[in-house]
């Protein structure tokens, strides 16, 4: 027993004496020991959490939710216990862990006496007392993997993602000035790298041709400006959705390797992606490591699937990618079998250069011929009428993209039977929770042990200190031990979870003044105003489908709505699940529903461009972002709010349920959903339900706003007769572009017909004939012609300047 407390007596009486420091923090104390910026308080620095026992001294957003923006020691994080931040009389500040190892510095030298100052930029910085000029080190010199607005990203600076949703330590990507002044995205993995923005294959040249970029502007310096616009001196530029307004910002580059733009209203609970770099994430290198293919499932949205005839590294981190089931040899005595893959591609990596006017067989016979082929791919190209051979030596940054013309054709060992072939196509799920392993790191026990000898003798020498040094080892053990495992951890899940909370049934019943004033109704429950007591105006849903369903059950579904957060997507601030009563708790849209708002024509061209954009953009998001899968089943006017500057912000999803993506049978879909005038034809014919459920919805809502005919009412036309159910609004539109098509006038004359009258002449043709078009595709009756809601963005969005 002695010989394991002394150490700790000894530690702590030595660390008590540590030389010369002006001030410090205590990991113990992660609640009093920060520092707040100054004047408004938005960020804190101190130590923050990151694991169990495991620390790291950084700048996060004070309220509500601790978003980290900056690490001192992201790779190395301290332990729980006597690890502090000193500013030592020297100069230099220093990060200590377990008072034993300095794990981090500023390298900083003078004589002055020196502060540590938190600016609310959320810039941490050193300087001199008496000359507040003078800047020794300033914390937005060394970005993590956020910058924030005010912050320059320089040629020596760079951004570096996290390994994963919960593992801050560095992970694969960096975003930075490249040699020849281009700003770049580069995926950096444990075996190979490579650029993936802008498209490589795409030269930067004077602006004007290739990427838009330019190599001749050698200041590299790139900013986020509070308004949501960020610029670099390659002249790439890039606007957030809600560009002009004050918000809070930030612009991270996510552990998926994509750049996202960040906004929030000032200390309210959720970020919501205003803008991102890259829209298809198969693009993104690295993204399901090596030998496999990353594909877009209608479905299930992104996955990550092993090639047949490899399985994976690591189940839990498909960013390792896959090995091969078999042996690879070099011998001669191996045969080979090649195995096609329709519309697959590998970025890089071809052997030699590569092969053109080659037959099947030579080119067969030359990666047979390669040691290391390990495949090759085979296209025909239609503007030089000839085929091309493309051996491979590594399978990376696989992608299935249908439509793609090439084919590839796995080289595997003749033994490996077909049936293993079936078995790995399917894919790992989204490594949603893979992070939550804990950093496994104990309390070190003094490594001293010739100084516990020491100790020791020396103790047993001198009976009087012996006494002595035990009784104060109890006293230290007995405050040691009080602050084992008090709940730091906890209070931080707390924190977090703060800005979505549950309602008891009594405070929304004061809220709505009894559940007086209506102002909504919808298949799954009623919708009533109300007032929060914190002042907040709320629209509270009272759900009567769900009586019989348990509370866990609820509360599973309810907690992966609130996690959720897109700028085009209601906001979700709490629940209340108590006895029979289920209700949400939604922020409260001024201006409406897309329903009221078409019916009483306030709405110009302008404003519904944006809400279609901005319907197309939430609807992807719920598709293709890699949280959860869901289907919202029921997109309408009366589902789609407008706020104050007539943005929208799909709302309800008293019908929508995440898709489970490992059992994609469609058992939980089997009650009709959706409204009648809005189905997609899958509905009624009883068909697989996918995510083109949505988009047919979606186009059908765009017609609407193009034509301001409502598909369930009767369409008012001289020419066509009524035809049966919502096919009516299709027909005609369908039929009016037939007519125009093949009438000598030209093209642009059948969207004059459609057009809502009450417009008068005033919109852009270009922006709604798009739209119509793009609504047209949208509503095709065979669900894989509908284009995918990212596709639909992309098509949006490079029309949304044309008029200005
Ligand atoms: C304060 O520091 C700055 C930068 O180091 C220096 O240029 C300036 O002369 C200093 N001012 C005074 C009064 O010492
Ligand atoms: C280079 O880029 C910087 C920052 O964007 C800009 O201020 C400067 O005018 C540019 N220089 C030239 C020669 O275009
Ligand atoms: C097998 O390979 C070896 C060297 O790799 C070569 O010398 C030999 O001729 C090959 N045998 C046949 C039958 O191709
Ligand atoms: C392609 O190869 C064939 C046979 O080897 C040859 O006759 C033909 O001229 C080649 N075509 C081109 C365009 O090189
Ligand atoms: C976080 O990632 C780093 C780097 O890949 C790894 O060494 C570390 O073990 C990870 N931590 C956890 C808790 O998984």
């Amino acid at each position: 027993m002695a010989s394991a407390i002394i150490p700790i007596a000894f530690l702590i009486f030595f660390s008590n004496f540590e030389p010369s420091s002006q001030f410090s923090l205590s990991v113990e104390n992660p609640n009093e020991d920060v520092i707040v910026s100054s004047p408004k308080g938005t960020f804190t620095a101190g130590f923050s959490p990151v694991g169990q026992n495991a620390y790291c001294f950084g700048v996060w957003y004070s309220k509500p939710d601790r978003t980290l923006v900056w690490m001192a020691n992201r790779d190395q994080p301290v332990n729980g216990k006597r690890s502090t931040l000193s500013l030592l009389k020297t100069g230099n500040l220093v990060l200590t862990d377990a008072g034993q190892s300095q794990v981090w510095s500023t390298n900083t030298l003078s004589l002055n006496p020196l502060e540590l100052h938190l600016f609310d930029t959320g810039n941490l910085v050193l300087r001199e007392l008496n000359n507040q000029s003078s800047v020794l080190w300033q914390s937005f010199d060394f970005p993590t993997d956020t910058l924030l607005p005010a912050q320059t990203l320089t040629r020596f600076t760079q951004l570096v993602s996290s390994r994963s949703e919960s593992n801050f330590s560095s992970g694969f990507y960096r975003l930075f000035f490249d040699n020849d002044n281009v700003f770049r995205l580069l995926y950096e993995g444990p075996r190979v790298s490579s650029v993936y923005w802008p498209d490589p294959w795409l030269v930067s040249n004077n602006v004007g041709s290739g990427n838009g970029r330019t190599t001749y502007n050698s200041s590299r310096v790139a900013v986020l400006d509070s308004f949501g616009k960020f610029t670099s001196s390659d002249h790439f530029s890039f606007e957030t959705v809600d560009y002009g307004l004050l918000l809070q910002r930030r612009l991270t580059l996510d552990h998926d390797g994509n750049v996202r733009v960040y906004s929030r209203i000032d200390g309210q609970n959720k970020w919501l992606i205003s803008g991102q770099f890259r829209q298809q994430p198969c693009f993104i290198h690295g993204i399901c490591g090596p030998n496999s293919i990353c594909s877009y499932d209608h479905t299930s949205g992104r996955i990550c699937s092993c090639l047949q005839g490899y399985s994976w590294i690591d189940e839990q981190d498909w960013s390792l990618g896959c090995k091969p089931s078999f042996q690879p040899s070099c011998d001669n005595k191996t045969t080979y079998q090649f195995l096609p893959l329709d519309e697959v591609d590998f970025y890089g990596y071809d052997y030699g250069s590569s092969f053109s006017n080659f037959t099947f067989k030579q080119c067969e016979n030359l990666c047979l011929q390669l040691c290391d082929c390990m495949g090759f791919q085979y296209t025909f190209a239609a503007d030089n009428g000839l085929f091309w051979c493309y051996p491979k030596t590594q399978l990376l940054n696989g992608h299935h993209s249908p439509g793609f013309s090439g084919t590839i054709f796995l080289r595997l060992p003749k033994s490996i039977e077909n049936s293993r072939f079936q078995n790995n196509v399917n894919g790992l799920v989204c490594p949603k929770n893979s992070g939550a392993k804990q950093l496994d790191r104990s309390y070190v026990k003094g490594k001293e042990n010739g100084s516990v000898k020491f100790m020791l003798w020396f103790a047993s020498g001198l009976g009087v200190f012996e006494v002595l040094c035990i009784l104060m080892v109890w006293f230290f053990l007995f405050r040691n031990s009080s602050h084992l495992g008090s709940g730091d951890k906890q209070g931080y899940v707390l924190a977090a979870a703060t800005g979505f909370r549950k309602f008891s049934y009594s405070e929304l019943k004061q809220a709505t003044k009894g559940f007086t004033q209506e102002i909504g109704r919808g298949a799954g429950g009623i919708v009533y105003k109300g007032v929060l007591s914190d002042n907040r105006v709320a629209a509270i849903k009272r759900l009567h489908e769900f009586a019989n369903q348990g509370e866990s059950e609820f509360l599973a579904e309810v907690s992966i709505i609130g996690r959720l957060n897109h700028m085009n997507l209601i906001g979700m601030w709490g629940y209340c699940a108590e006895g029979k009563h289920r209700m949400l708790v939604y922020e409260y849209m001024e201006n409406g529903t897309l329903a009221q708002n078409l019916s009483s024509n306030v709405l110009d061209w302008k404003k519904r461009y944006d809400i279609a954009l901005g319907t197309a953009r939430c609807l992807a998001y719920l598709h293709e972002e890699c949280l959860e899968w869901i289907l919202h089943c029921d997109i309408k006017p009366q589902n789609i709010l407008l706020d104050s500057d007539y943005q929208p912000k799909v709302a309800d999803f008293g019908l929508s349920k995440p898709l489970d993506r490992n059992s994609l049978n469609n058992s939980s879909f089997s009650r009709i959903r959706g409204t009648r005038g809005y189905m997609a034809p899958e509905w009624v014919f009883n068909l697989q339900i996918t995510s083109k459920v949505d988009v047919y919805s979606y186009g059908i809502v765009v017609l609407e706003m193009v034509t301001g005919k409502s598909p369930t009412a009767g369409v008012q036309t001289t020419e066509s007769g009524e035809v049966s159910h919502n096919e009516r609004l299709a027909t005609w539109v369908r039929e009016k572009r037939r007519k125009a098509s093949s009438a000598a006038g030209g093209e642009a004359s059948w969207v004059e017909q459609i057009v809502d009258p009450t417009l008068g002449p005033d919109y852009d043709m270009n922006q709604m004939e798009i739209l119509a078009t793009v609504a047209l595709e949208c509503i095709e009756e065979e669900k894989d012609v509908r284009p995918t809601m990212s596709q639909v963005v992309e098509r949006l969005q490079s029309h949304e300047h044309d008029s200005r």
